[in-house]
């Protein structure tokens, strides 16, 4: 299967788990883009979504999902989102898009974190690069914390966005992901890495040449 067929696949699967009243969260991303017309076309009643990009949120209001702010809920009962690595045992970058502040703090909210990726995300271990957000605010001091510009590149190019702050990657190998997210998350002027550990994971939906694989 081509990856849009494969994407289409994981995102189809994804949007039957969620039901009429529940509250969504929204991810981020070309397999997100996916996921929007499937739960749009579900007609589900009383759906109270979150979107964690503005991007998403527009989709999802052109397409009749009703999208809240997220200052309105505390709780929500699924989130869905797209992944750039999966590893075998259950760590996963995400970040591809420069969302994963917002897809962090939405994911950590779901009752169910349920990720949605063809079979090409699919990694042996965890590698760079890691997708950062950094504050403005002294920036040059956290990127030297950090190791300097040749271990963080700045995405040139990244247009600016009202959601994020500045988006960048850290280079290099990553050897043991839990160590790396701890030192990330302890360094100041990190907001946030996309690091995502296995216990935020209720399950991964990964669509390949054989077909759809629920992963718990
Ligand atoms: C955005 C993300 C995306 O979910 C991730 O990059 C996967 O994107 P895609 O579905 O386009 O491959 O984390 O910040």
């Amino acid at each position: 299967m081509p990856a849009d067929t494969e994407k289409r696949a994981a995102a189809q699967a994804a949007a039957q788990l969620v039901e009429d009243g529940m509250r969504v969260g929204l991810g981020t991303g070309s397999t997100v883009a996916f996921l929007l017309p499937a739960l749009a076309a579900r007609g589900l009643r009383g759906l109270r979504c979150v979107a964690t990009s503005t991007a998403t949120e527009q989709r999802a209001r052109e397409l009749g999902l009703a999208v809240e702010s997220f200052d309105r809920l505390d709780r929500l009962d699924i989130a869905i989102d797209g992944a750039d690595q999966v590893a075998p045992d259950g760590w996963l970058v995400k970040g591809g898009g420069g969302a994963h502040t917002r897809e962090k703090a939405v994911a950590v909210t779901a009752d169910r974190f349920v990720v949605i990726v063809h079979a090409e995300k699919l990694v042996d271990a965890i590698h760079g690069p890691v997708p950062l957000e950094l504050m403005r605010f002294g920036l040059p001091s956290t990127l030297r914390r950090l190791g300097g510009r040749e271990r963080v590149r700045i995405r040139e190019g990244w247009p600016p966005s009202p959601d994020n702050g500045v988006i960048a990657d850290l280079e290099g190998p990553v050897g043991d992901p839990a160590e790396v997210a701890g030192r990330l998350a302890g360094t100041v002027g990190v907001v946030d890495h996309g690091l995502f550990a296995p216990e935020l994971v209720t399950e991964v939906i990964v669509a390949g040449p054989g077909g759809v694989e629920h992963r718990h």
